[in-house]
Formats: C-alpha cells, structure tokens, sequence
C-alpha cells in the first residue's frame, strides 16, 4: 500500500473505463472512440446516450425504440410536482430543487431502493431518471414564474421538449439543434469531480438515485459546473460597470482573483468543448440571436492569450463558452448548471452501470496527522 499523499486525487488512476477519453495536452474529447466534433456535428443527445451505455451506435430501430422509451418516462408523479411548487415558494436554487426532486423520484420507481448490478434493470431505471430531469427543471421554472408546468410532449426530442416546457413556445429550429448540441458536449467527460462522487456512492451498490443526486451536489460548487454562471454573473457585472472587458480582467488579475470558465485539471489548451460553443454563438449571433456577450468572451480570450496565460495552461474551458450560447437561446441564467446537471446524468449513470460490472467498494484512507495517546480527562474536571 502506497503511503503518498495524493490531494485532490490529481493524476490518480481510480477505474478502468471505455466511455470517454480527454487528452488534455492536444484538447481533444472522445465518447467511444468518435471524436466530440463528429457526434456534436451529426449524432442527437439521444443516440450519444444510447452511444454512451449500450457502448456502440443504435441502428435506426434502437435509436427509436430508445428514444420512445425516454419519451414515455418524461411525466413527473404529481406528488414530485407538488414538491417542486412548494420548493419554487420558498425561492429554492434551481440546482438544490433539482437535486431534492431527483432524490424524490426513487419513491415513484416500482424498482428495489437499492441496486442489484444487472445491467437492464440499470439501464432501465437510468433511462427513468435521465427522462424526468428536464422535466423536473422545466416545471420548477414554471411555478417560480406561476404559472403551471406543460405536460411532457413525447413526440418530441428531449431537448426540443425541455426548451418547449421552460418557455411556452415551440422555439426555432436552429435553437433546438443548437440546445441539443450543447447536451451531447455535456454528456460525459471522463473522470472528473461529480462523475467520481457518483461512482463512489454506486460502489457501496447504493440505489441509482442516490448517485444522480450525489453527482448534482458535486456539480453544483463554482470549481466544477457552477462557472458557467460565474462567467455570466462577471459579463453581467462587467456590463454594469464602466470598464471594458479587457481593463475589468486586468483589474481581476491584480486583486489575484481567477477568471471564471479558465483552467482546467486536465487540459493544457482549450478544450475542444468552448471551440465548438465559441462557433455556435457567433453562428447564432449571424443568424440574429440577441446576446451581449460574445463579444466580452472573445475580447478577454484574446487578452489573456496575448498575455501568456493561455500558453501557461490556463486556457478557455467549455463553461467559458456555454453560459454565452444559453443566453443567446434566452434560457434563464440560474438554469445554466442545472442544465449542465441535465446532460451530465448520462455521463453519471454510464459510469455507475460500467463500474458495477466489475465492482470494488472504494475506500480510501486518510493520512492521520493528529495526537495519540491524549488522556481522557472526565467532563467535570475540564
Ligand atoms: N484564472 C487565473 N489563474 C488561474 C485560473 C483562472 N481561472 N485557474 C488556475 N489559475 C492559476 C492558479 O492561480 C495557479 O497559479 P499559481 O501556480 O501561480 O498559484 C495555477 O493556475 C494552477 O492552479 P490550480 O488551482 O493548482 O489548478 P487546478 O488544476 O487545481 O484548478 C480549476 C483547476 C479548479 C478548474 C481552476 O482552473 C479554476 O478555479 N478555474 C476557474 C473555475 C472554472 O472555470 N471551473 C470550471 C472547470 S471545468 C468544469 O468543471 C466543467
């Protein structure tokens, strides 16, 4: 046994995995083999799913079969609903409502609370969980806006439907194919924060709800999927200001602050992700979508590229990229982890399934650093 301490777990090899692959030196993402370009520029959130648990691409009849199934688990029991009206009165967080829902879902699975390993009954209740979420998130908006949630409409994608049920409207289409790209970028990215808490708490063969619900309160902390709003809270404050986007970095950097959607554990250059939101969000400013901060995005990637930042590894990384393209498609700001969450819950269930094959509880231990042998001096004489 190796008695190194590894904080923050950096450069520690914890499982073996055929889901995705991150070179962080040449800022590539892989899910399966085929590059994110490739499945961001031609596949649907659905077939990368499919991709990511069933480990190969559908054919047409699994990719429909697959998507319908989704589609039919969208709907929320209602007692779930009346938890998320109760939960938008009292002015929850987004991503805590949504973390509290999803751990309410369990009691509405005909399922055991607790999980077998077999891999179908997985996949099963994986698909139960990753259907409801958008609806859990749209509905919540719903109330905090008072009016009622739409019910699902499964004709539709689930990203075409998410974006229906949170607006009202059925929305272009350039919005939902931009939406569903976002999801399919977000889906998995090797191992990382959330997707660890998620296999740790599956290992102990905990219910499947219990990982989900782990993952999202992994995600929620500004370090992981929480920059994406804090890149869009420093536009927000930056627009409020009198500084150019350029002088407000600056002024950052000389109060020893980070930038908001820069650096990453594991890439050394930009990652692929924000190089394929950074084309979306000019595409969709071409196309007419308003949105203010394209131009803030690029001015500070600029600069701090121009000021050796970059080149030391600290580099845009998609959350730099994604709050843009949201508030160009005019989803409200404290959705953006949430959503993240959303398309992460395939990544969180992919791994929990793939790690219970061959299970192994994880159990680390920690370095003791504190006294021994201290005399127990009873209360009265303290
Ligand atoms: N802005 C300015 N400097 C930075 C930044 C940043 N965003 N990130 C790291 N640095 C600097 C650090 O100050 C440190 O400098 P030093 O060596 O002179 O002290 C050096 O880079 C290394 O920093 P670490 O904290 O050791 O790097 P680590 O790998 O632990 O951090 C992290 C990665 C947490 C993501 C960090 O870059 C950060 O806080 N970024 C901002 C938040 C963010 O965007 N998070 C999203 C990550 S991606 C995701 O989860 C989807």
């Amino acid at each position: 046994m190796t008695s190194e301490l590894a904080k923050g777990l950096d450069g520690i090899l914890v499982t073996e995995s055929e889901m995705s692959y991150v070179d962080g030196e040449i800022g590539r993402l892989i899910y399966r083999g085929f590059d994110i370009e490739d499945l961001a520029e031609q596949a649907t959130y659905e077939e990368v799913v499919y991709l990511l648990w069933y480990g190969d691409l559908p054919s047409e009849a699994e990719l429909e079969h697959f998507s319908s199934r989704l589609a039919e688990e969208r709907v929320l029991h209602q007692d779930v609903l009346a938890t998320l009206e109760r939960l938008a009165e009292a002015d929850e967080e987004p991503m805590s409502a949504l973390r509290t829902a999803t751990s309410m879902l369990s009691a509405y699975d005909p399922e055991a609370s607790y999980t077998t390993g077999e891999i179908d009954l997985s996949r099963e209740k994986g698909m139960r969980i990753l259907a409801k979420v958008p609806t859990i998130l749209a509905s919540f908006h719903a109330y905090r806006e008072g009016r009622e949630p739409l019910d699902p409409d499964p004709s539709r994608s689930l990203a075409g439907d998410f974006l229906r049920m949170l607006s009202g409207e059925s929305g272009s289409s350039l919005a939902g194919e931009t939406f569903d790209m976002s999801l399919i970028l977000h889906a998995d990215h090797g191992m990382n924060a959330s997707t660890f808490t998620s296999i740790v708490i599956g290992s102990t063969m905990a219910d499947l709800y219990a990982s989900v619900t782990g993952g999202i309160g992994a995600l929620s902390g500004p370090l992981h999927g929480g920059a994406n709003q804090e890149v869009i809270r420093m536009f927000r404050d930056l627009e409020d200001s009198e500084h150019g986007p350029v002088e407000w970095v600056k002024e950052m950097q000389k109060r020893g602050e980070r930038v908001p959607g820069f650096g990453h554990r594991v890439y050394r250059v930009k990652d692929p992700r924000a190089h394929i939101l950074e084309a979306k969000a000019v595409e969709l400013a071409e196309e007419g979508a308003e949105g203010r901060y394209i131009g803030y995005a690029q001015a500070i990637e600029e600069y701090l590229t121009e000021s050796g930042l970059v080149e030391k590894g600290i580099a845009p990384n998609v959350d730099f990229y994604s709050g843009v393209v949201y508030d160009q498609l005019g989803i409200p700001f404290d959705l953006y982890t949430p959503i993240f969450a959303m398309s992460r819950t395939a990544g969180w269930i992919g791994h929990v399934i793939e790690y219970q094959e061959d299970n192994r509880l994880i159990r680390p231990r920690a370095r003791y650093v504190g006294p021994k042998d201290v005399e127990f001096v009873p209360i009265e004489q303290r």
